[in-house]
């Protein structure tokens, strides 16, 4: 098998978004276009990923970093000119280069898998990727001889009337020998109706010539979209979304309702686990088997184990244990881990904190920087004092505290296994293991108060 690398073109400005971003930044599936294209080549096994930037380059390759090596595009003469500027970065590379746009997102890996494979087994010099629209229009025209053999390509405004009825169309992404599209790109001119170097022109240069030009037909032609819109971007959002609905629910998960839950590509769902609507689940999230997630939750990169129940809840970088019950109404912030059998209840924030198995925060409470221990039980309205002006300080809650309604814990503050604090109470001082920690006014009744007012 030769060696297969993916040169991507993204120069263009993608005037009909009207936005100041580059149109390859947007963001379709919890990533940017380009990440999407990037990683269908990745699954295709392309090593390497050049990115021709041009309009925003610099964004594009802050966003992007590592993930691609970077050729600047000066002018955006046209794409067969977008290609040629990859010339020198791909001297002495011998083997295929995969052309890609970085506006088509729901392109799949393993489709170019495919056109890689079909490329190689024809021994092609050009192997161009076809899809058949309904509506062909803007596309450029797929044109063959009466055996079926590709001649050439037309673009829509360079094509008559004969050429404008084939609704075979170029899906702008083509497998070629390095060698021979480069001399053939020698050959292009821009004396065409849009005044462009067209990379369409290397196939009619190379089927003219001795060079073998293969083309190979796409499944489904809505993996090839070319975003252009932002209604187009929202219409191929509710296409890559679905993809994934659809592959979790083959995977054994309940999604409720499809309009209204969203969940990005790489989070990992297990069997049984229902999802109710109104749900996001986003970024590197897990979730184990037999969970009840939503309604009206959003999650983004966190773990969680099996049997949790989650509803009305934000979770954020958090890991979250087997049989947990959190909400309604609850905003876990990051650097929270939370054991085995914990209860979290009503309008309740936990921020950079362990609670420890079984233990209870069931309602209205802030606990923050807390290490808690085992079976701790927090009373009603409970908040940990973290934070005097300058410094955040952390409160340690041993196995087995009880805690009353009302209470303020100032930390740095300790209270020792199984010591218990009394309601209303603001705790200053380290309570000691098995102690009653009371830190309030002593009740005072005045007898027949009323009476003498
Ligand atoms: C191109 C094809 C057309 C095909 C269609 C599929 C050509 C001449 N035509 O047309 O046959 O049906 O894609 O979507 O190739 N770009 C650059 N630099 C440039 C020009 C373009 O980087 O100088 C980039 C754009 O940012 C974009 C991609 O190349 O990502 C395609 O360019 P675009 O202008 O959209 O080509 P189409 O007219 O759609
Ligand atoms: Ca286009």
């Amino acid at each position: 098998m030769s060696d297969l690398l993916a040169v991507i073109l993204a120069a263009g400005k993608g005037t009909r978004m009207k936005s100041a971003l580059p149109k390859v930044l947007h963001r379709i599936g919890g990533k940017s276009m380009i990440e999407q294209v990037i990683n269908a080549a990745d699954l295709a096994g392309a090593k390497r990923k050049v990115v021709i930037v041009g309009f925003g380059a610099q964004s594009v390759e802050t966003a992007l970093g590592e993930q691609a090596e970077y050729v600047v595009q000066e002018e955006q003469l046209g794409t067969g000119h977008a290609v040629m500027q990859a010339a020198e970065i791909l001297q002495g590379f011998e083997g295929t280069v995969m052309v890609l746009c970085g506006d088509t997102p729901l392109l799949q890996g393993q489709t170019l898998a495919k056109l890689f494979a079909e490329h190689q087994a024809a021994k092609a010099s050009a192997t161009v990727l076809t899809a058949c629209m309904p509506n062909p229009t803007g596309y450029g025209r797929v044109i063959r001889d009466e055996s079926g053999q590709v001649l050439k390509i037309v673009e829509q405004k360079d094509a008559n009337s004969r050429e404008l009825a084939v609704n075979e169309v170029n899906t702008g992404i083509y497998c070629f020998e390095r060698a021979a599209l480069f001399e053939a790109l020698n050959g292009i001119t821009c004396n065409n109706m849009q005044g462009e170097y067209y990379l369409t022109d290397v196939i009619g240069i190379l089927a003219q010539g001795q060079a073998k030009v293969w083309a190979v037909q796409v499944d489904d032609y809505q993996e090839t979209l070319g975003i252009n819109s932002r209604i187009q971007l929202a219409e191929a959002e509710k296409i890559l979304r679905r993809r994934k609905l659809a592959s979790l629910m083959d995977n054994g998960v309940t999604i409720m309702d499809l309009d209204s839950t969203f969940i990005d590509e790489e989070v990992c769902i297990e069997p049984d686990t229902v999802i109710y609507p109104f749900t996001w689940i986003e970024g590197a999230t897990t979730i184990g088997k037999g969970c009840e997630i939503g309604p009206s939750s959003r999650i983004q990169n966190s773990s969680i184990g099996d049997n949790a129940i989650l509803h009305f809840i934000y979770a954020h970088d958090c890991q979250i244990g087997n049989h947990v019950t959190v909400g309604p109404y609850v905003h876990l912030r990051p650097n929270t881990t939370i054991a085995d059998g914990v209860k979290i209840g009503n309008f309740v924030e936990v921020k950079n904190s362990q609670i420890g198995k079984g233990s209870k925060i069931p309602h209205l409470s802030y606990i923050g920087d807390t290490d808690m221990g085992e079976k701790v039980n927090i009373g009603s309205g409970t908040i940990t004092v973290n934070y005097d002006g300058k410094n955040k300080h952390r409160t340690t809650l041993e196995d087995g505290v009880f805690i009353g309604c009302n209470t303020n814990l100032v930390a740095p503050v300790t209270v020792g296994k199984g010591a218990y604090v009394a309601a209303g109470s603001t705790i200053t001082k380290d309570v000691p293991s098995k102690a009653l920690g009371v830190a309030r006014a002593r009740q005072n009744n005045i007898d027949g108060w009323v009476n003498k007012k």
